[in-house]
């Protein structure tokens, strides 16, 4: 399976600008009132768009459309020159078809994808423990009797269906862009022969419910990859929570963007003040959550319950809302806000073993040996930032 963090900087550029030109005509015709809104979004009004996620699969056609494009922009400039300049007009005449003929095209079927109204809508809830939480009611309330507790496609009436429901920790949810997930889900499916292979739940969820249950899905299926394989293979960010911080002007996980995380889960008490990391401290019960900040803690986390269970899920200790056992733990999340290293010890005793979430370096890290002077957690740290998360979610960096 390929890894959807792309390591190659023109596929990421090229990947960024298929989408770019795509998501800017849409919000013109929008603006210019000639496409209407769909479930509150302007509505893609083409039964085609162009496909990121299979030129990520495929890197032969990816190259071909790179080309393809050199191409045309090279005949475009020679078209120029040629109304400028008479004497150019036949040869241009006669090289352009030819050349075009030349060109090693990709293939339509792997550049151009059935869309849905919805296929270039953003999720309207933000990625936080409650959504994930609301999202967990849903799931079970309508998903689990067809997809599974662990979302793995074996619920009780998954072998009566037309066909099986996949497994969520595989790359599917990663591969398929937000929007169009979320018209699977609302309208439901259709197999080979046009014969119904999903239900649509348009009718039973609201259009928030529905991105709740799918930023559940993308928890769930982080939790049961790191659980099968002890990586997460696609990046996961941390989610937004409510805070009470020392620094009174921040509320929540996302007022610290830009700044590296430390999630502490436990009593608190045992971790050592850092300064290289903002500390966050989610107490492991109810009972032990104190007043007063421990002196290493910058934040406490006041959306409790909600974070214990998305954490659990997220780390795939559990898959249905119960109370979890989450005894210590720790992870950080880099500058970007996402989820890199896991501490089980609880301990302080950081190293590179610790990272779940890996990336090939951009740039060689510089200054090894001051790398080797620092203590575990500096050296994560320089990691992390030294790998930074080249995130692609439906043919799209996050
Ligand atoms: C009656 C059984 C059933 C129920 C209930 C059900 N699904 Fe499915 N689901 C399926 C089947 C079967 C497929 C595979 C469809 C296919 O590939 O044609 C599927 C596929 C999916 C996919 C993959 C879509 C894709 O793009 O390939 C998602 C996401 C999904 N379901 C979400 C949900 C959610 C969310 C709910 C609850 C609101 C739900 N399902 C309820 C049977 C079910």
């Amino acid at each position: 399976m390929p890894d959807r963090i792309v390591q190659a900087p023109w596929l990421q550029h090229l990947l960024e600008a298929i989408y770019f030109v795509q998501w800017q005509l849409l919000q013109c015709l929008h603006r210019l009132g000639l496409v209407g809104t769909h479930d509150g979004q302007p509505a893609w009004p083409w039964r085609w768009r162009l496909s990121g996620e299979n030129l990520l699969i495929d890197l032969g056609q990816a190259r071909a459309l790179l080309i393809g494009l050199g191409v045309l922009g090279m005949l475009a400039l020679l078209l120029l020159a040629a109304w400028r300049w008479r004497r150019l007009r036949w040869p241009v005449a006669l090289a352009a078809p030819l050349v075009l003929w030349a060109t090693p095209w990709p293939a339509a079927h792997v550049l151009l994808v059935p869309a849905q109204a919805s296929s270039f809508h953003q999720p309207a809830v933000p990625w936080s423990d409650q959504a994930i939480q609301a999202g967990a009611q849903h799931y079970a309330q309508h998903c689990v009797q067809c997809h599974g507790v662990r979302g793995d496609g074996h619920g009780p009436l998954a072998a009566q269906q037309r066909v099986w429901p996949p497994n969520f920790a595989g790359p599917l949810l990663w591969q398929r862009s937000d929007g169009d997930l979320f018209a699977h889900v609302r309208q439901g499916m259709v197999g080979r022969q046009g014969q119904p292979t999903m239900p649509g739940f348009a009718q039973q969820l609201s259009v928030p419910q529905t991105w709740q249950l799918l930023h559940y899905l993308r928890a769930l299926a982080a939790g049961q990859v790191l659980r099968a394989t002890g990586e997460w293979a696609q990046a996961v960010a941390l989610p937004d929570m409510q805070l009470r911080c020392s620094a009174h002007n921040k509320t929540s996980v996302r007022d610290w963007q830009g700044q590296p995380l430390r999630w502490v889960v436990g009593t608190g008490q045992e971790v050592l003040p850092d300064p290289r990391v903002v500390t966050i401290w989610l107490p492991a019960d109810e009972h032990n959550a104190l007043q007063q900040l421990p002196p290493a803690v910058d934040c406490l986390v006041t959306s409790q319950q909600a974070a214990r269970q998305t954490l659990a899920l997220l780390l795939g200790q559990q898959a249905l809302s119960a109370t979890p056992e989450l005894g210590q733990v720790q992870l950080l999340a880099d500058r970007h806000g996402w989820l890199r290293a896991r501490n089980g010890a609880g301990g302080s005793a950081w190293s590179e073993d610790d990272l779940i979430c890996r990336t090939q370096p951009t740039a060689a890290p510089e200054g090894a040996s001051a790398a080797l002077a620092q203590d575990g957690l500096g050296r994560l740290l320089r990691l992390m930032d030294a790998t930074p998360v080249r995130f692609v979610k439906g043919g799209r960096l996050h």
